[in-house]
């Protein structure tokens, strides 16, 4: 009697060879991550010396312009290409128009000038969008009801991105969402002699419940209450859209896209990585870092391995790299010989 039956080209094909060592098994790996991936997102606030924990972000912490300055010869040393910049702004200059935004000697170009004066050989990414600076936590300008108007937002952030371009930054990263708004960029950028400032857009950007814990980091939560970003920020039922919304910011000038969440938007940024080839990059989001941390140490889940696979699987799906809270932890890990 046998109780195994095996199929007509059994033994013959055995996927399992190719798994039975370590060196096989590096040798048909069809993807790696590198520090090269890695670009890491930081919280700015004005003051010296400070150093504010995230509650909701393990590990996470608003620092002022002198305390991010180790920080980012940490990422230097790491091999970590790109520091991401976002600034939790006090509210007293919080308004409706965000105007403090494009306000040269602002806490964002203060910041930027500081990192490329000290370290030019880092590359500085800084995100345009109100949301930080609005009194009522919109990405934008609003009407009577609430709207978000997109032309007279999309000029305040020409007037944002010109103030963080003349401060030095290397890559401006909208993650707002108006229509027209990357094309109106590189239109200004140009005209003022910035042709080498990169446009990385927030091209499928969702409105996504996962970014809570960032809307705790700049402040932008209790401000925002109960409304939403759903007349701006994509449907999450969405996929199609997402590459209408892709082909649009590369016909207005766009050097390299983003999917945005990432881990459940793999979907998303297989198909704009298959479909335009651009440099394709994921933002694994607060939330999605939030709940690495908070089950790991719940002992729930290893924190290294799950994030290191919850990494790789954005080069899987066709990344060029990951914007994640998770970059110093990922490069030192990376450092260490096998
Ligand atoms: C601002 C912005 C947001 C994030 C990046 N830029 C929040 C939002 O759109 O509400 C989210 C990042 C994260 O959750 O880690 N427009």
């Amino acid at each position: 009697m046998t109780a195994f039956l095996p199929q007509a080209d059994f033994p013959a094909a055995r996927p399992r060879r190719n798994r039975h060592d370590d060196f096989t098994r590096r040798l048909v790996r069809e993807h790696t991550l590198t520090t090269d991936d890695l670009i890491y997102p930081v919280f700015i606030v004005e003051g010296t010396g400070v150093h504010q924990p995230v509650p909701s972000m393990p590990g996470v912490e608003r620092l002022s312009i002198d305390a991010l300055l180790p920080v980012a010869e940490q990422c230097l040393e790491l091999g970590i290409p790109v520091l991401s910049l976002f600034p939790a702004i006090e509210s007293h200059l919080k308004t409706p128009d965000g105007i403090e935004a494009a306000n040269p000697d602002g806490l964002m170009p203060r910041a930027v000038r500081e990192l490329k004066t000290r370290f030019p050989e880092l590359g500085i990414l800084t995100d345009v969008a109100l949301d930080p600076y609005t009194s009522h936590g919109q990405d934008g300008i609003i009407d009577d009801t609430g709207y978000v108007l997109n032309e007279p937002t999309v000029e305040v952030l020409v007037r944002q991105a010109l103030a963080q371009a003349q401060a030095g930054v290397d890559i401006v990263a909208p993650s707002d969402m108006m229509d027209g708004r990357v094309g109106a960029l590189r239109r200004a950028l140009d005209a003022n002699g910035f042709i080498h400032t990169r446009i990385m857009a927030y091209s499928a950007k969702y409105a996504s419940a996962f970014y809570g814990p960032f809307r705790d980091a700049v402040g932008s939560a209790t401000n925002l209450g109960k409304s939403n970003k759903a007349t701006y920020q994509m449907d999450p039922a969405n996929r199609a859209e997402a590459l209408r919304e892709v082909a649009a910011d590369i016909r207005e000038g766009a050097d390299m896209v983003m999917v945005k969440p990432g881990m459940p938007y793999l979907d998303v940024l297989r198909d704009v990585k298959l479909a335009f080839g651009m440099p394709t990059f994921a933002y694994q989001v607060s939330g999605e870092y939030a709940m690495i941390k908070a089950a790991s140490a719940n002992g729930w889940l290893d924190h290294d391995k799950v994030m290191m696979e919850s990494l790789l699987a954005f080069k899987r799906a066709g990344g060029d790299g990951i914007l994640t809270y998770f970059a110093i932890e990922a490069a030192k890990l990376l450092r260490q010989p096998r």
